[in-house]
């Protein structure tokens, strides 16, 4: 018997040893200690000792199974600590992974520029203005002198809406001219900026939609002299101290006299050629057209209610688009509309 409570005691402690399971240790211990298990047939057998042998017999069963016990308590803190070891290294989160990186989107470089514009007018004292897309013919040619049968009334160059060719989508914020001052007398001075639309087809300087900025100022003894300095002050704040600008005599039905404004072409520097090729951008003219201006014609005027004798003005319609690619040196306009993220975060 003894040797085989030794048996027992050997065996149970190796496999105890050799387990690495909760569940492989509770099968271990109903083998060996349990109800049906090893020790429990040896101790059944005590009852055929004799009287000298069984208390030695007894005191080393305890001792076996008290072994048994130590063991198994410490396969089982052993395991729990190692599934526990396995489920944290499993479970961990490394906070010092660096995260996902939220990309922050910026301004359009048209509404950079837009913003820098508007900027410069309202520290002139310019109120700003908004006006709908959709117009009145009225409104965007007749009341700003543009006769019927004018060109740019044709059907080939306007979006129409109506078959008596009474509404359409403005070719020009020009309109809000007359919108502004319908309802404001004069000393006034308001920018206009706004979508226009024409069927031109796009190319590297046109496309069908595009944007302007109105600017008009009606004051008593308003001159020519006055448009010039608003435009260069605006125009040196925005191209730099340096920049090169010409005034052009132009026509528009509703400024009398009329100019163009140009900008020197900031690619080929007013060369019209870069590299013995034709310049892209301003197609060889060395300049590029920035907007067109003039003293307000009194018949445009008078429409409104406001005397011509008392009150003169001038007016400004600049397009948006060329003026951002002179700004940030972007050499086609289609890129402005293409909104390509690898374009648009260069700005
Ligand atoms: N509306 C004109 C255009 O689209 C530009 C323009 C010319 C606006 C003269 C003006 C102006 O206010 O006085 O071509």
């Amino acid at each position: 018997m003894k040797q085989q409570l030794e048996n027992i005691r050997l065996q149970a402690l190796s496999s105890l040893d050799a387990a690495n399971s909760p569940a492989e240790l509770e099968e271990l211990r109903v083998k060996w200690l349990g109800k049906k298990g090893e020790l429990t047939a040896v101790l059944k057998m005590m009852g055929k000792l004799s009287a000298e042998e069984r208390p030695i017999m007894g005191q080393l069963a305890n001792s076996v199974r008290a072994e048994i016990e130590e063991k198994l308590e410490g396969r089982k803190a052993a395991i729990g600590a190692a599934v526990l070891e396995a489920k944290l290294a499993a479970e961990a989160i490394d906070v010092t992974i660096p995260g996902d990186a939220v990309t922050l989107g910026h301004q359009h470089p048209m509404n950079m520029v837009l913003q820098e514009v508007k900027d410069i007018f309202v520290g002139l004292g310019y109120q700003v203005v908004d006006g709908p897309e959709v117009e009145l013919a009225d409104y965007n040619f007749t009341r700003l002198n543009i006769e019927e049968g004018h060109p740019s009334r044709d059907r080939s160059d306007t979006f129409y809406f109506s078959d008596d060719d009474s509404v359409l989508l403005r070719t020009q914020t020009s309109p809000m001219q007359i919108r502004f001052m319908e309802n404001h007398k004069p000393p006034f001075c308001m920018l206009a900026p706004g979508r226009v639309f024409r069927k031109d087809e796009a190319d590297a300087t046109h496309s069908p939609m595009f944007h302007q900025i109105e600017g008009l100022v009606v004051d008593e003894h308003i001159t020519m002299g006055d448009l010039k300095g608003a435009l260069i002050s605006m125009m040196r704040k925005i191209y730099g101290a340096e920049s090169e600008m010409r005034f052009r005599p132009h026509h528009f039905p509703f400024t009398e006299p009329s100019c163009e404004m140009d900008m020197q072409c900031h690619k080929c520097h007013g060369t019209g050629e870069i590299d013995g090729q034709v310049c892209s951008t301003c197609h060889g003219e060395g300049w590029i057209e920035l907007l067109g201006a003039g003293m307000v014609h009194p018949k445009v005027l008078e429409s409104c209610g406001i005397d011509p004798e008392k009150y003169s003005g001038f007016a400004f319609g600049m397009g948006l688009e060329r003026m951002a690619m002179g700004r940030m040196r972007i050499n086609d306009l289609r890129l402005i509309f293409d909104n390509d993220v690898r374009f648009l975060n260069q700005f």
